[in-house]
């Protein structure tokens, strides 16, 4: 890895084994995009790749008379010049002007990598990234803009974000501040986007790019489960084991754009950041403005090969703290199993089979507070209610751990009930317009988390109950988009920073309980998976993937999750059947099976199952014990698509090559059809790997494939409806 400056050309070259981004200067001032991709030789002097042309209705630089921004590839694209395209950022100066063109001005290169202010961000030690900063001048705006690279020496990735400072006295309104825009010279490409709703989390739809914008973006206040802040833009040949493709995965958790544009000269232009809807950042003498960070990873060998990068480089350099690579603790939560109906007997009832079963981690879900015994009350008052904790959360968690598992419980501290004590006495604190009605989503208001007083409250209140007691865990809610975005502290002409506000009124309260309790694992939710983003990851490093618990439905969530998330953020459990969200019902090993690929845990009352299932229940937990490492930090392959096929399978594989656990899934039986063969991936082809029913060469399994047929004595087969098998193949010495 390295980052070169050519003096003379004035030329920046970040490489590493892998890949190359080059950068120059133009005729104006402002970066210009040469090159990125699959790594290449450097030289002196990259502009021969510029168009220096008129062509009709172009307009060109009036020094040079030649040089047209339209036709060349931005860096960082500014309105009222010479591109045309949709810029990365828009500043208001006082006389109301919003052109603006920003020119190098002076430049760092060090290694390792900075933090954010106050965002989450990937992480770097000196040996593991380079960093270029760049600052850009404005001298008529007065402002500054230091655009950030970061390459990373073991991935093909660069990191970026944009930092913006008022140099003047005056003040500058920041109408958009994206984090990163691409121009790829051409349109050849697709992009696929990750969408859905609650309970249908995730699903990739992929779209072809032409002329014009294809737009995803959050204007829910949360990332959403509608749209996600990761990307692919992709060759259409690219499939998940060949093919070109660049990720855009946003270290962000509230409003997002991601866009891609193309150009009527055949540039594709891909911008990434704060949704500009809705947003404006006051920027008085001196203030800086940082946007969060956006990880580009590029790949020539197919979306499988992308994937893993995001999910080493999120596992290694965005999770942090003691949970860092660690395997995650199997758990038996009380939600599907009592909902707010319980008392501490109930609990430990259901604790003490969970013991028995091997389970290591209980939780305590919603209900344990104020009145609250339904969805109508309680949120906001962080009070353990006696009538269901004799002994509060301290007593309840010491007769839980007494009993030799750990223990966690749940919360939603960015919510408050309209009946709740914290609302009576502060109504105010909520986000709503003045004079309007505040709209309810699940009978609840969101608190104004752009005020600091508010956050400090929360975090009072959840510290104390935290403290003191022996918590593991702590399962972070958020269950509905905001609405009514108003903030009563802020002034009419800020009130286009209440979004981006709140979203860091949340990193506050993660970073201070975080901080305060470093060893808890956070596990976020959001209805399941409606913030299921990077941002999240570096507070908690596991995410509710969803509250659609249904092991068929999951199977295309998780596939889904694993283009852009690690397997060891994907929370998953088995719950009971017929499924709550579906009616479905699905056998004890099919529901593991699909479990085993996330964080692992179950969602029930294990006294409601029979002594048999009971018996599997404890082999389940007995093999995630031993294979969860390999399974949630291995390289995860995607073999077979639920979105194409009636079937689905994937496999994870050991870094040395030695061990992989293989999931296969009958989602829908085909009559009268073979069972077929499934390819493997990553294995060492010389390899002998010792299967349930015989040995078998790595070349043989990945290009002869597996006969399905062989684990019909397994109970699968793909005549039924939901039938599954795992299997695991362990290399012979
Ligand atoms: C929504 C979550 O996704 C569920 O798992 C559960 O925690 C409920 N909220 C509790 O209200």
């Amino acid at each position: 890895m390295n980052i070169i400056w050519n003096k003379i050309s004035g030329q920046f070259h970040l490489y590493n084994e892998r890949i190359s981004y080059i950068i120059g200067v133009a005729p104006g001032g402002e970066l210009t995009n040469l090159y990125y991709g699959k790594r290449i030789h450097d030289r002196d002097d990259f502009s021969y790749v510029l168009f220096r042309m008129g062509m009709p209705n172009v307009v060109v630089d009036a020094d040079t008379e030649s040089y047209s921004m339209e036709l060349n590839r931005q860096e960082y694209p500014s309105f009222g010049t010479t591109d045309f395209g949709t810029q990365a950022y828009e500043i208001e100066t006082v006389n109301g002007s919003r052109i603006s063109s920003f020119a190098y001005k002076s430049h760092k290169i060090y290694s390792g990598k900075g933090s954010l202010n106050g965002l989450p961000a990937l992480y770097a030690d000196d040996s593991e990234a380079m960093t270029l900063e760049i600052v850009l001048e404005d001298e008529i705006a007065k402002v500054s803009v230091t655009l950030f690279y970061t390459i990373f020496d073991r991935f093909p990735v660069i990191a970026r974000h944009t930092r913006f400072t008022n140099c003047g006295d005056s003040k500058v309104r920041l109408i958009k501040a994206l984090s990163c825009c691409l121009d790829l010279p051409d349109q050849d490409y697709e992009m696929v986007q990750f969408t859905g709703a609650w309970a249908r989390e995730r699903m990739p739809q992929t779209r072809r790019l032409c002329n014009g914008i294809t737009s995803v973006e959050s204007k829910r206040g949360v990332s959403s489960a509608n749209f996600n802040p990761f990307i692919i833009i992709k060759r259409p040949n690219t499939d998940d084991f060949a093919g070109e493709a660049i990720g855009f995965s946003l270290v962000y958790s509230g409003n997002f754009i991601a866009t891609a544009e193309g150009g009527t000269h055949g540039r594709m232009r891909i911008l990434m950041g704060i949704n500009p809807d809705r947003f404006t950042w006051i920027l008085n003498g001196e203030e800086t403005f940082e946007t969060p960070e956006a990880v580009m990873a590029i790949t020539d060998k197919g979306l499988n090969d992308l994937s893993q990068t995001y999910h080493r480089l999120y596992n290694n350099n965005l999770v942090r703290g003691k949970w860092k690579n660690q395997p995650r603790p199997i758990l038996n939560n009380n939600w599907e199993a009592t909902f707010m109906d319980f008392t501490e007997e109930k609990i430990l009832r259901i604790a003490k089979k969970a013991k028995e079963a091997g389970i290591e981690l209980f939780v305590l879900d919603d209900g344990w507070f104020g009145e609250r015994n339904d969805d109508f009350a309680g949120l906001g008052d962080w009070i353990e209610n006696p009538k269901k904790l004799p002994q509060g959360m301290a007593g309840l968690a010491s007769k839980i751990t007494a009993m030799g598992m750990k223990f966690g419980f749940w919360i939603e501290p960015e919510m408050v009930n309209p009946n709740s004590n914290l609302y009576r006495r502060h109504p105010d604190w909520v986000l709503v317009a003045p004079g309007r009605k505040a709209s309810l989503g699940r009978h609840q208001l969101v608190l104004d988390f752009s005020r600091e007083e508010v956050v400090d409250h929360i975090y009072n209140m959840l510290h104390k109950v935290i403290y003191g007691a022996p918590i593991s865990y702590i399962k972070w809610d958020m269950n509905r988009s905001l609405t009514e975005v108003f903030s009563n502290e802020l002034t009419s002409e800020e009130q286009g920073m209440v979004y981006h506000k709140y979203v860091m009124g949340v990193y506050d309260l993660y970073s201070r309980l975080t901080e305060a309790f470093p060893d808890i694992l956070f596990e976020s939710c959001s209805s399941g998976g409606n913030r299921f983003d990077a941002g999240m990851l570096y507070w908690a490093p596991q995410a509710w993937c969803s509250d659609n618990t249904d092991a068929i439905d999951r199977i295309r969530i998780q596939y889904g999750s694993s283009y852009g998330y690690p397997i060891a953020s994907i929370g998953s459990h088995v719950s009971a059947v017929p499924n709550q969200q579906t009616g479905r019902s699905t056998s004890i090993a099919t529901r593991a099976n699909v479990a085993y690929f996330g964080t692992f845990g179950y969602e029930l009352d294990l006294n409601e199952l029979s002594e048999k299932e009971f018996e599997e229940v404890k082999e389940q937990i007995r093999f995630m014990k031993k294979y969860r490492e390999l399974i949630q930090f291995g390289d995860f392959y995607r073999l077979r698509s639920p979105f194409e096929t009636d079937q689905a399978a994937w496999m994870a594989v050991s870094e040395d090559k030695k061990r992989a656990v293989v999931g296969f899934y009958c989602l829908r039986a085909n009559v009268n059809t073979l069972p077929g063969f499934l390819k493997l991936r990553g294995l060492n082809e010389n390899t002998l790997y010792k299967m349930e029913d015989g040995e078998f060469y790595g070349d043989e399994l990945m290009n002869m494939g597996i006969t399905l047929s062989r684990f019909y004595k397994k109970g699968f087969t793909i005549s039924e409806d939901f039938s599954s098998f795992v299997t695991v193949l362990e290399a012979k010495e």
